[in-house]
């Protein structure tokens, strides 16, 4: 073969190696960016540690819409743990200690010794894994493969609680203290009059900065400079107050929000009409979608606290009583585990039932994004997870944010004072605020919210058509791993 026909070969065949962390969120989006790839001609890995893995397998329409493009497949490898569904969130770290006792070695030594290149046709000239995975840098300089950080969690969290972490603890105002939670934080260069230090990300208020979140964090906000690139499930016109300051850190930034919106934009008419889009690594309950079909615009809460957020007896019984309260017909997800508090689930569950089966439907995973863009559908009570953020932003429904951690406590402020889309009622959970909050969404300021949610829609709608800023974002992307795959 002459020079050319390598470069032509290579060239044509850029191979992308996709790895997220192995939980239900990250997961889901990094496949959206997988089958977008795909659609280009792009040959992705997509390698799940076995923790998730297995889950995933089980749901065959993950498999089988896959298994339609020969230019992707799935890898594992192992992270040491036994159980398959991580379903809370208090084992995030659980997880992280194992993939950097198991994962890391493993994934190191397997992109060293090429063994991941030689088992496909084309080596892997690209890694994209998600920006917790700091590591990822040192096998990228020691391979000199190109690598691409794919943060799913929210810009505004990376910039108020990552990029400044290590100059909030310098000023002592990291950890921060119960009393100081309603001080501003005027630190943090563009959010002098918005972020309170009760909306810093939850790992702030940890007493001790030797706490493995913190001192992972801290690690990763220096790493991400690192990459040649940063890709962030957001677009810019959402994120224009800290996409700026995150552009002088990281200078290639690829903002390809609403991800599962460009997905579904970019997909042929008949695949994005199939059933569901959605990668959920569990079974979603369809027959809510005919509950809501029961129902007449606009007037249905849902309530959903995400794969990784828990509520105690207490708090769910103060939603429970807010919401009746209401008398608002309401959809809830009770994922099985959610529910803290050792209580007898089943038996509570049949009470609440028989109380609420007139106004309330109960599932243990709702469809969420079907169920957010049906119109009975007018307020969503979240945990304010971005994945969650970004879907009831696109179909412009507003939000009762209650935020459980990590980036949810920015991404609710976010919502509350800058966007205006919906009310944050972090660090409280009371029946009154909870009736108070679903009935000025639904009634009384339903004018307002309407408004402001139908304006932020049509601007996700725009960066994802032909000419917007997500489109073109995507298609840069592409050039350029096609580019730096020379
Ligand atoms: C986690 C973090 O908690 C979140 O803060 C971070 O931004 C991303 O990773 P998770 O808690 O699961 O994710 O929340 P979220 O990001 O909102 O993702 C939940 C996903 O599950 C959404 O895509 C949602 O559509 C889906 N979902 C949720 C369902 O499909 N069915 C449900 O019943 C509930």
């Amino acid at each position: 073969q002459n020079h050319q026909e390598i470069h032509t070969r290579n060239v044509l065949q850029p191979h992308v190696l996709i790895f997220p962390i192995p939980f239900q969120g990250p997961v889901n989006c990094a496949l959206k960016l997988a089958e977008l790839l795909c659609l280009s001609g792009i040959h992705v890995t997509f390698l799940n540690t076995d923790h998730i893995h297995r889950p995933l397998l089980r749901h065959s329409h993950v498999l089988s819409r896959f298994n339609r493009y020969p230019n992707f497949k799935f890898e594992t490898i192992p992270d040491g743990l036994e159980d398959e569904n991580p379903v809370t969130g208090d084992r995030f770290e659980e997880v992280m200690a194992a993939i950097d006792a198991v994962t890391k070695p493993l994934f190191r030594e397997m992109m060293i010794s090429g063994s991941l290149s030689r088992r496909s046709e084309h080596p892997v000239t690209m890694m994209i894994p998600d920006e917790v995975y700091s590591f990822a840098v040192e096998v990228a300089v020691e391979t000199s493969i190109p690598l691409f950080f794919f943060a799913t969690l929210s810009p505004c969290c990376l910039w108020t609680s990552h990029f400044n972490l290590a100059a909030l603890i310098e000023a002592g105002h990291v950890p921060v203290k119960e009393n100081d939670l309603d001080e501003l934080v005027k630190d943090v260069p563009g959010m002098e009059h918005i972020l309170r230090k009760r909306d810093l990300a939850a790992f702030c208020r940890i007493n001790d900065i030797s706490d493995p979140e913190i001192q992972r964090t801290l690690k990763e906000a220096q790493t991400l400079p690192r990459a040649q690139g940063l890709i962030l499930n957001t677009f810019d016109d959402l994120d224009s107050l800290v996409l700026p300051y995150i552009r002088k850190l990281c200078p290639n930034i690829y903002t390809i929000g609403p991800l599962h919106a460009l997905h579904k934009a970019q997909l042929t008419p008949s695949e994005s009409s199939e059933t569901t889009l959605s990668n959920s690594v569990w079974k979603e309950d369809r027959t809510c979608l005919s509950w809501l079909d029961k129902h007449p615009p606009k007037t249905v809460v849902y309530i959903s606290i995400g794969s990784l957020s828990t509520m105690t007896v207490d708090q769910m019984l103060e939603i429970w009583h807010g919401l009746v309260n209401s008398r608002k017909p309401f959809l809830w997800v009770r994922r099985p585990g959610s529910i803290t508090g050792g209580y007898d689930e089943s038996e509570v569950e049949s009470q609440l039932l028989e109380v609420t089966k007139e106004m309330g439907c109960i599932v243990d995973w709702a469809p969420q994004e079907d169920v957010l863009a049906h119109c009975a559908v007018g307020g969503f009570l979240t945990h304010s997870g971005w994945n969650s953020t970004m879907e009831s932003i696109v179909q412009g429904v507003p939000m009762i944010c209650w935020p459980f951690y990590v980036d949810q406590q920015p991404n609710s402020r976010f919502v509350g004072e800058v966007w205006k889309l919906g009310i944050d009622m972090k660090d409280t959970c009371d029946r009154l605020i909870v009736e108070k909050a679903v009935r000025d969404i639904m009634d009384g300021k339903r004018d307002i919210y309407t408004q402001v949610t139908g304006y932020w829609a049509n601007l996700a709608k725009e960066s994802i058509s032909d000419r917007g800023s997500s489109s073109i974002s995507l298609a840069r992307l592409i050039d350029d791993i096609r580019l730096m795959s020379l």
